[in-house]
């Protein structure tokens, strides 16, 4: 087991150091990328980009994004188009490092295996580190905190502290860091109700199926602002840290770090999450 793992380590090294961008593993079996979007909505920022479906490491100097945009601040459509915090500093790294950004949409528990695969070259879904995704692949920098928090129904008697998940239904977007923090809570009796978006939770707790929803703050705060009834509970759930994930030992890492760093340092992260976050 362990040969056969450091062979694949090695192997991918050798192709990193090698052949950089044009990358391991060839474009071939790579063709199709899963998507929950329409195929015309489904990647922004070239126009032909809706044809291309799958990464290249940077080849016809296009990066391709992985994400699930249906999270707003960080990604989700304005028309046809994907926007948000995550899109915008993934454009300005492009812009810095000379490529094109093509995002590719998909359910958020498919990205770190469309990153792995090389489907994707990046992926950036406001996505929390944790030591379990660092097996699987590498972070970059972070570039934002963030908190989990729990959604319940205004006046809710069920649901009215951290505690109380212990006992409920409680709804979560299946793959994320809500999913993997309330699922310790079933051992206690809660039950989980894992949906592909954050914004079908939400509603499963507006129509009274589910006790609460524990997920990211910021989109929290767009969802309660979308449905009337739906409070945010003050006692926050849990504080993380959002980073870019790239494959295991990509020199991505590294030239995605120092754009990153660049662009802290004009202020432009800051400028782009203040344009999204009202204070
Ligand atoms: N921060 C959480 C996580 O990393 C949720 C991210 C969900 N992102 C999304 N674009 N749907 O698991």
């Amino acid at each position: 087991m362990k040969k056969i793992l450091s062979a694949i380590l090695a192997g991918t090294m050798m192709c990193s150091m090698a052949i950089g961008f044009a990358g391991c593993g060839g474009s071939g079996e790579a063709s199709k990328t899963e998507t929950t979007a329409p195929a015309e909505t489904k990647a922004v920022s070239t126009a032909d980009s809706a044809t291309k479906d799958s990464a290249n490491k940077g080849e016809n100097g296009e990066l391709h994004m992985a994400t699930n945009a249906f999270f707003e601040p960080y990604e989700y459509y304005e028309n046809d188009k994907i926007v948000g915090i995550d899109a915008e500093i993934a454009e300005a790294i492009c812009d810095k490092l000379g490529y094109t950004l093509v995002i590719d949409d998909m359910d958020f528990d498919s990205i770190i295996t469309a990153v792995q695969s090389g489907k994707a070259d990046f992926g950036m879904a406001g996505m929390t580190v944790t030591e379990e995704r660092k097996q699987a692949i590498d972070f970059t920098d972070t570039y934002t905190n963030a908190v989990q928090v729990i959604i319940v129904k205004e006046g809710s008697d069920k649901v009215k502290t951290k505690d109380d998940l212990k006992t409920a239904v409680i709804g979560v977007q299946m793959g994320t860091t809500g999913d993997i923090y309330v699922s310790d809570y079933e051992a206690d009796g809660a039950t989980i109700e894992r949906f592909n978006k954050g914004a079908d939770a939400v509603l499963a707790l507006a129509q009274g199926k589910v006790d609460a929803v524990v997920i990211d703050n910021e989109p929290a705060k767009a969802f309660v602002a979308q449905n009337e009834g739906l409070v945010i509970l003050d006692e926050p759930f849990e504080n993380e840290e959002y980073a870019i994930c790239v494959a295991k030992g990509s020199e991505l890492t590294e030239k995605i770090n120092g754009a990153l760093a660049a662009l802290k340092e004009e202020g432009k992260v800051d400028e782009i999450i203040n344009k999204y976050i009202k204070a």
